[in-house]
């Protein structure tokens, strides 16, 4: 009896080691395999969540001298050699001739939305009203209806990096004042053309990557380097052009009832060490210099956060300035700017830690000026991407962020997604894993933490000009050969699964790492009672 005993049992131990090893991967790589933090749920998204994928102008149009287009500041850029191998979007995925195609790649995915951006010189060659292309507006109505008769409706963004080039010769570009009415009448323009048929307007997408990339440190287009005082001095023309933007629309076109907000990045700061109160502060400065330097005054109060005040006001006079190098907004200027959104549009695709550490550098400097340094560590995932390595609870600790900073705002995640090598092909197992693991912090953000997520955008619809790394790193749903002329796009296996979890609208119980728990202690017992059976039976 003892030894039957003893056999059932170690039949029974056999039969769970088995049923463990049937368990599907369910966590991201090994480094993030915290129980309890990393595992995936099962369940279902709101019934009205909206899911997208997104592109911008220049990255995908390419037709960049077609009609009277005018030049934008990334035509001047990647001409001047700044990108990898020479690049330049002149073709890209040559999207304004084939908008229909991207159309239809969008109906197949089952998506309900679009985010595009508008290139601003192809509407209005010199960026002002005085001179309109009626055959780049005719482009944008074209791909517009044929979105809505294909069941996918548009989410315009206003700017997304391409200013004409007219603007940054004669003013200056984002750092003259002048700019404010100037992408208000182009704001208007846009409104007044296409009101009709777009209920979600971007105004500007990532403001803190135009104005430190652009303005700062010379890595992008503008390619101005002067990283102590211009990237605050554009920062403020683009939150007050935002808000007179926001103004003009709820002003003159709230008959049409649609949405408008901005979209703001930031990689989710993480202290070094938690129990460090300096870490924990450290951290903090890094959001507020990054989102909460525009969302404060937006989404706030009008100001920019005390931190930054404080910060950038001290370190300026101790470098000798007479005033801060933080521009100041009236009073006037701060009650027309703040409760200027409909929604938090949030892009985010990575983490980073950070430790206190007093700046020593005597160089005015925007980095500087948040006694920080940060770093993502070497045991992270790694991407095509240098700056990208996947860290999918990441997510879910900044959706939290940006509740409990804004006053628990609706939030839209107009991007999110992950680069692929050039030469990877369409089995991108690494994208799925990505989406797989950050969407499902998306739904825990939901489900467990009440975050008021409302839609998800997946970066990008296909491989596109990827600025300076040009088309060296692949972040598409669809492959594109860049070296055909006609830029076929293919649907690669994230496309397909992208599409799946859509048409369940979340995820099956199959995925869920305590419903597997669940279904293998079920096969477990079964299994148990069958051995008993025949142990019994046979003995
Ligand atoms: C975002 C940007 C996109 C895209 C993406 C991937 O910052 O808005 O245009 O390039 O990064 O790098």
């Amino acid at each position: 009896m003892i030894a039957k005993l003893t056999l059932c049992v170690f039949l029974c131990f056999i039969s769970l080691v088995v049923a463990q090893e049937t368990y599907p991967e369910y966590s991201y790589p090994s480094v993030f395999s915290e129980p309890g933090r990393d595992l995936l749920i099962a369940g279902k998204f709101p019934a009205d969540f909206i899911w997208g994928s997104a592109t911008s102008a220049y990255q995908i149009e390419g037709g960049w001298q077609e009609d009277d287009k005018g030049l934008s500041i990334w035509d001047t850029f990647s001409h001047n050699g700044r990108i990898y191998n020479n690049q330049n979007g002149d073709v890209a995925c040559d999207s304004y001739h084939k908008y229909e195609e991207d159309v239809a790649l969008l109906k197949n995915l089952g998506v309900s939305y679009y985010r595009f951006s508008i290139s601003w010189p192809r509407v209005l060659p010199n960026g002002t009203v005085d001179y309109i292309d009626e055959a780049g507006i005719e482009y944008y109505n074209n791909l517009i209806t044929s979105l809505l008769d294909n069941g996918v409706e548009p989410m315009v963004t206003l700017y997304h990096w391409d200013l004409p080039q007219f603007l940054q010769d004669e003013y200056g570009g984002w750092e003259s004042d002048e700019l404010v009415d100037i992408f208000n009448d182009y704001a208007d323009l846009m409104f007044e053309r296409f009101g009709e048929k777009v209920k979600y307007w971007i105004t500007f997408n990532e403001p803190y990557v135009v104005c430190w990339l652009g303005y700062g440190i010379n890595v992008f287009a503008p390619g101005i380097y002067d990283p102590g005082a211009a990237p605050y001095r554009a920062a403020h023309t683009i939150i007050k052009a935002h808000a007179k933007a926001y103004h003009t629309y709820k002003q003159k076109y709230s008959s049409y009832g649609g949405k408008l907000s901005i979209t703001l990045s930031t990689d989710f700061g993480i202290p070094e060490d938690p129990n460090k109160p300096e870490d924990v502060a450290a951290a903090e400065r890094y959001m507020q210099f990054t989102a909460g330097w525009f969302a404060h005054a937006i989404f706030k109060n009008g100001d920019y956060p005390d931190t930054m005040k404080w910060q950038v006001g001290n370190k300026s006079m101790a470098q000798g300035f007479e005033e801060s190098r933080l521009p100041e907004f009236t009073e006037e200027e701060k009650d027309e700017i703040k409760g200027t959104y409909d929604f938090f549009g949030l892009n985010s695709y990575t983490s980073t830690v950070c430790r206190a550490e007093v700046d020593t550098g005597t160089e005015p400097n925007y980095e500087g000026d948040q006694d920080m340094q940060r770093y993502q560590p070497d045991e992270w995932p790694t991407s095509t991407s240098s700056w990208l390595r996947p860290v999918p609870w990441g997510l879910r600790g900044l959706l939290n962020w940006v509740k409990n900073e804004y006053n628990n705002p609706d939030i839209f995640i107009t991007e999110n997604g992950v680069s692929t090598a050039l030469d990877s092909g369409t089995e991108d197992e690494e994208r799925v894993t990505f989406y797989r693991a950050y969407i499902n912090e998306v739904l825990k953000a939901i489900e467990q933490d009440n975050v008021k997520v409302k839609g998800y955008f997946a970066w990008s619809l296909m491989d596109n000009f990827e600025w300076t790394s040009g088309y060296s790193q692949r972040f598409g749903l669809h492959y594109v050969d860049f070296d055909d002329n006609d830029r076929p796009r293919t649907v690669k296996t994230s496309a397909q699964w992208f599409k799946d979890l859509i048409a369940y609208n979340g995820f099956e119980e199959g995925y869920s790492a305590g419903n597997l728990v669940q279904q293998n202690f079920v096969i477990c017992i079964l299994s148990s009672v069958l051995i008993t059976l025949f142990v019994s039976l046979r003995l």
